[in-house]
């Protein structure tokens, strides 16, 4: 996942990196940092990481996938001269340490979706609690469930002048995973389309469980968000904002 649509996967969902930035802004005022450093854990092709490192915050973004990396670093190289603090490297974010703990982690865009299985999101919180300092936060967005089950379209198409692709979602109920196809077919300097497919794979999980995990982990949670507003989530809530604290 993530190989060939690496390429194409800024101008579908850089908005929401925009929509995030601004959200965070707000967030990280009600629920104040001890301090300005960052990881944003799979990070993708970089573009909120590099929107928090242009307004002062020294980050490092972290991922799995070799092409959303390549993407994040041909953007911060292209942008060169100006003056930011920024570092990529490629991790799996269950599995990750670094020397000097930060003072905010997150991790937007569905990416805790990605994990399949509880251990999964037990060995992710570890490696965030110990990479966070003493006050740090810990801020993720998350799919909810009831977006998996009822909202997520099984078909969506995306034409542009160059490329297109068509994404066939189905939804397992017994384990809450929505399986994901991608068939893309990206214009080629000869004029002819080329076509790859993709797998991605998104498990939701109940407040309940989360609440448990993350109390387990030792964190402490501040807040549960509708996510990009402040008001608790409905039944029907797409998305969540989770804030949490290491104290
Ligand atoms: C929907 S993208 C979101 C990317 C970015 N956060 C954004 O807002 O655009 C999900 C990202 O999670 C990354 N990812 C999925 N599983 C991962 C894992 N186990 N470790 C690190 N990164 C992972 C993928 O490579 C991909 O870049």
């Amino acid at each position: 996942m993530y190989t060939d649509y690496a390429r194409h996967y800024d101008e579908g969902q850089f908005h929401f990196s925009v929509l995030m930035y601004d959200y965070l802004q707000d967030v990280l005022k009600l629920h104040e940092p001890p301090g300005r450093s960052l990881i944003d854990l799979a990070c993708g092709t970089g573009t909120l990481a590099m929107m928090l490192a242009d307004s002062g915050w020294d980050v490092l973004g972290i991922d799995m996938a070799r092409g959303m990396l390549r993407e994040a670093q041909r953007k911060a190289r292209h942008s060169a001269g100006i003056e930011r603090s920024i570092r990529f490297r490629r991790a799996d974010m269950r599995d990750w340490t670094v020397a000097e703990p930060v003072d905010v982690v997150t991790c937007c865009y569905d990416s805790l979706n990605y994990l399949l299985e509880e251990a999964d999101l037990q060995a992710t919180f570890a490696a965030v609690w110990a990479a966070l300092k003493p006050g740090g936060v810990w801020i993720f967005d998350i799919n909810t469930p009831y977006f998996l089950e009822h909202v997520w379209q099984p078909v969506e198409v995306e034409e542009r002048d160059d490329y297109a692709h068509v994404m066939q979602t189905t939804f397992h109920p017994e384990r809450c995973l929505s399986t994901l196809s991608l068939t893309g077919f990206a214009r080629q300097p000869d004029g002819r389309y080329e076509r790859f497919v993709e797998h991605h794979a998104e498990r939701g999980y109940a407040e309940a469980d989360l609440r448990r995990l993350l109390t387990a982990a030792d964190f402490t949670i501040e807040a549960l968000y509708d996510c990009f507003i402040f008001t608790d989530p409905a039944p029907n809530c797409h998305r969540w904002l989770w804030v949490c604290r290491k104290i």
